[in-house]
């Protein structure tokens, strides 16, 4: 297991022009969740199974799908992070970097984390997706920790966002009664608090790629007829293994994140673990001898949304209240790869910040603007490109002219 460095490591030379420690903190979050819920009885309509079968071994009672073709993961994650963003009171224009961890990006390029930059406007954020199957979010909770103390980054938009219902199987009861869509987001920021990721671990194990893969789509095993045909492009898993290998990380995993973060596991207030299956949790919670209060489980109510499962259920948690100043808080995942990740974080956020009713109205303007902008610039790029081709004089000048707006615009 790697370790990646602390968020509370000294300032490199990057660091603030003060001079002074820069921690990262959790100071906006959101979630975002298709309407129709799915229950375990309509599952159990179109695969052999029981709603007490998915209960007993999962968990799980019900999720949610997103059956409309327009809800995206781009669109769920741009929604949990315009949420994200209103408890934060930030506008989106102040955003240095969008990191969207996702097992369902909307295409292998672009990337997921571009469309939601677009869909927020922010305008002088950079964006790329990060892929460590489930373990995506604390991974980026880590790299989005780092950006921020090192002085890269002052505001990180951190994304989980699934349409996973799109890569699954509905006709394998392995795999279709597990997964769920959703998103969720937090926005990191540089403080002189100390406080917030005190630590994380990183880690994967490649060896066990096969475990849990999409074996077809990608460049080893393009799309073809034969692939469509034989299901290849959907989830394949071998649960059995899958389980042994979760309930031994989660717990090795969490013991070192606490480790590096010198907290002991006596004095950790919440762990929000992976939602990926309660016996999963209960156990390597068990061997961590935490008690099942200090353990957030919501996955009966959306099954494993992959990337979004934590962002989820720290949404979550804060609204009921679990989370108080200084409380010490351990996010920890596992997933395809094999990999696995733990974020030890010292809450010092108390509560939604108090912005002014008129500021919603003026988010929602903002985020209209985004829209037309984002359309007006794909338009004026399709002129430019019909107009450059033609060669002639007129469409020479008019190219010209679009250049200049676009560096107006860029303010060169
Ligand atoms: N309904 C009814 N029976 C089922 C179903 C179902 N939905 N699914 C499997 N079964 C059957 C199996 O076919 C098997 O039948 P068999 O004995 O006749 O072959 C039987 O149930 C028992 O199967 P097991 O594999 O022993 O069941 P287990 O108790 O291990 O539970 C489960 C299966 C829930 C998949 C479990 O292994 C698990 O949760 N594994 C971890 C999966 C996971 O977390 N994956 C996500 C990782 S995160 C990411 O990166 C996306």
């Amino acid at each position: 297991m790697s370790g990646s460095g602390t968020a509370n490591d000294s300032v490199g030379s990057n660091g603030s022009e003060s001079g002074r420690q820069r921690y990262a903190h959790i100071v906006g979050w959101g979630m975002a969740v298709p309407d129709r819920v799915v229950t375990n009885q309509e599952l159990a309509q179109i695969v052999d199974t029981t709603d007490e079968w998915i209960r007993s071994r999962t968990g799980i009672e019900q999720r949610r799908v997103a059956v409309d073709p327009r809800e995206t993961s781009a669109t769920l994650g741009a929604k949990a992070a315009r949420a994200a963003l209103a408890v934060a009171d930030l506008p989106a224009h102040r955003v240095d970097l969008v990191i969207c961890a996702t097992s369902s990006p909307e295409h292998i390029f672009p990337s997921t984390a571009s469309l939601i930059q677009d869909a927020l406007g922010a305008l002088h954020a950079g964006a790329f997706d990060l892929s460590a199957a489930c373990s995506g979010f604390v991974y980026a909770i880590s790299l989005a920790a780092s950006m921020i103390v090192c002085g890269q980054a002052d505001n990180v938009l951190v994304v989980g966002a699934e349409t996973l219902s799109r890569l699954v199987d509905w006709s394998d009861r392995n795999t279709c009664v597990l997964f769920g869509d959703g998103a969720g987001a937090v926005l990191m920021q540089s403080s002189a608090v100390p406080g917030g990721v005190l630590s994380t671990v990183l880690g994967s194990d490649g060896s066990g790629g096969d475990l849990l893969i999409i074996p077809a789509g990608g460049s080893r095993q393009p799309a073809t007829l034969e692939t469509v045909a034989s299901g290849q492009h959907f989830v394949k898993m071998d649960g059995k293994a899958v389980f042994r290998f979760a309930t031994r990380v989660m717990a090795d995993a969490t013991r070192q994140v606490l480790d590096k973060a010198g907290v002991s596991v006596d004095d950790v207030d919440l762990v929000i673990p992976h939602q990926a299956n309660e016996r999963i949790i209960r156990s390597s919670m068990k061997a961590l001898n935490l008690p099942d209060e200090k353990v957030y489980i919501n996955l009966q109510s959306y099954g494993n949304t992959s990337t979004a499962s934590i962002p989820i259920a720290l949404c979550e948690a804060i609204a009921q209240g679990r989370l108080r100043p200084n409380d010490n808080l351990v996010m920890v995942g596992f997933g395809a790869g094999l990999t696995w990740a733990a974020s030890a974080i010292r809450w010092a956020t108390p509560g939604a910040r108090q912005a002014p009713a008129w500021r919603a109205g003026q988010r929602s303007a903002t985020y209209s603007l985004a829209r037309v902008r984002s359309r007006l610039l794909n338009y004026s790029r399709k002129v430019e490109s019909s107009l450059v081709t033609e060669g002639d004089s007129i469409s020479t000048s008019l190219a010209e002219r679009i250049e200049g707006w676009r560096r107006y615009r860029n303010g060169r």
